[in-house]
């Protein structure tokens, strides 16, 4: 298991060489230390399915799985994600939570829509039988700007119920 790159190591500049595992696929890259996780997942291995949007923490767009657990990618420099385990939402094959999404018309632009999907994915991952008020608190840091909710919330009853009836 490979170290975290310390901070005070990195020097304006000069690129780190970095460890990723993003979708089971590992990657050797020299990034310089002020790139964020985002810009390296779009821009330098063409996984665009993470979207930009507010750019700073507020709307969960850029939502990736980090070992497992949600993280917004807009806020996370890549260097500090050496060694570790990265989900996009390229690599999500959960059509449990895609097609309740597709299914119940939980979506109009789908700019939100990856970030939501690997909320919930992190959610289900941690807790099998998720109650529908837990999948909510999930998706506290995800903003949708055009649905008005509804179809996200049924979204959540279909999961709950699915997860029960298991
Ligand atoms: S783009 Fe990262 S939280 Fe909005
Ligand atoms: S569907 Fe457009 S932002 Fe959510």
């Amino acid at each position: 298991m490979s170290q975290p790159i310390n901070a005070e190591e990195l020097t304006v500049g000069k690129k780190a060489a970095i460890r990723l595992t993003v979708n089971g696929k590992s990657y050797e890259l020299e990034i310089e230390p002020s790139r964020r996780l985002v810009d390296v997942l779009r821009c330098d291995l063409d996984l665009t399915g993470t979207k930009i949007s507010c750019g700073v923490g507020r709307c969960g767009a850029c939502m990736v799985l980090l070992d497992g657990k949600p993280f917004n990618s807009c806020l996370t420099m890549a260097y500090q994600c050496e060694g570790m385990r990265i989900e996009t939402i390229e690599g999500i094959e959960n059509k449990e939570i895609t097609n309740a999404f597709l299914e119940e018309g939980a979506l109009q632009c789908g700019y939100c829509t990856p970030g939501m999907v690997i909320s919930l994915q992190g959610e289900l991952e941690k807790n099998s039988h998720p109650t529908e008020e837990e999948l909510k608190e999930c998706l506290t840091g995800n903003i949708c700007r055009c649905t008005g909710y509804g179809g996200i919330q049924r979204v959540l009853k279909r999961l709950e119920e699915e997860r029960r009836k298991q």
